[in-house]
C-alpha cells in the first residue's frame, strides 16, 4: 500500500485555511472542492493512455487518450459529497456510487445505510472521496463493499488522514492507494484528528 501526500504549496496553503476555527460553511465547501480537484490530479497520474487517431486542423494528428478501466468515483455520505464537485471538474464523465456510512459516537464503528453502486464494478477503477480518514473504519467497510461486487482496483482521496487509520487501512486492504493533503498527528479519545479540521460533514452542511 502507498500513502500519497500531496506537498503542493497550494494544498498546503488550503488546507491551512481549512483549519482556522472560525471558518465559514462556504469557504470550507469551497476550499474542499479545490483541494479534492489538486487531488485527483495525482490520484490520476499514472493512468494509462493509449495513441489515438484524430481529424486535427491540418489533418490526421495521433493524440493520446486514457485507456483501461474506467473510473467510478464513490463519494462516502455524507462528507464525502462536499469532494465531488472538485472531482468532476477533472473527470466530468464518471459514474458516481454513492455509499451512506456514519459513525456511531460511542463505538466509532460505521454503520452503513445507503449504497447504489454503478454496474460492473469488476471492470472499473474506483476512487473512493472521503474528508477524513480516522479510525480507517468507513473506508475499510467501503472498500469491503466494493470488493464484494468483483472491484479490485481501488484508490482513495482524502483531505486529512490520521496515522491510525492508514494503518488499520494497511492491514485490513493492502492494495488500496491513498492520496491524501496531509497526514496528521493523532485521534483524540472520541476519535477525532488532531489537529484535523473538526467534524468535516458539519462544516461542509453547516450542520453544527
Ligand atoms: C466522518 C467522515 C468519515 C468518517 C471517518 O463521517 O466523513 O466518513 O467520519 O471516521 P472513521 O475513519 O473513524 O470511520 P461521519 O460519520 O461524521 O458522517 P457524516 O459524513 O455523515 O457527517
Ligand atoms: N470525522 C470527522 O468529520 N472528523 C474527524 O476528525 C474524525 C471523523
Amino acid at each position: 500500500m502507498a500513502v500519497f501526500e500531496v506537498k503542493h504549496p497550494l494544498v498546503k496553503h488550503k488546507l491551512g485555511l481549512m483549519r482556522h476555527k472560525s471558518i465559514s460553511t462556504k469557504d470550507f465547501r469551497e476550499l474542499a472542492s479545490e483541494v479534492a480537484r489538486m487531488l485527483t490530479y495525482e490520484a490520476t497520474r499514472d493512468l494509462e493512455t493509449e495513441p489515438h487517431n484524430t481529424h486535427g486542423w491540418a489533418g490526421p494528428v495521433e493524440v493520446e487518450r486514457i485507456k483501461g478501466k474506467k473510473i467510478t468515483i464513490v463519494p462516502i455520505l455524507r462528507a464525502g459529497l462536499g469532494m465531488m464537485d472538485g472531482v468532476l471538474d477533472l473527470i466530468p464523465s464518471v459514474k458516481v456510487s454513492v455509499v451512506g456510512l456514519y459513525r456511531d459516537e460511542t463505538t466509532l464503528e460505521p454503520v452503513t445505510y445507503f449504497s447504489k453502486l454503478a454496474g460492473n464494478m469488476a471492470s472499473r477503477t474506483a476512487l473512493i472521496l472521503d474528508p477524513m480518514l480516522a479510525t480507517g473504519g468507513s473506508l475499510v467497510a467501503t472498500v469491503d463493499m466494493l470488493k464484494e461486487v468483483g472491484c479490485t482496483s481501488i484508490r482513495g482521496i482524502f483531505l486529512v488522514a490520521a496515522p491510525e487509520g492508514i494503518e488499520r487501512l494497511q492491514h485490513k486492504h493492502p492494495d488500496v492507494d491513498l492520496y491524501v493533503a496531509a497526514i496528521d498527528e493523532r485521534l483524540d479519545e472520541n476519535g477525532y484528528i488532531l489537529p484535523g479540521l473538526g467534524d468535516a460533514g458539519d462544516k461542509i452542511f453547516g450542520t453544527r
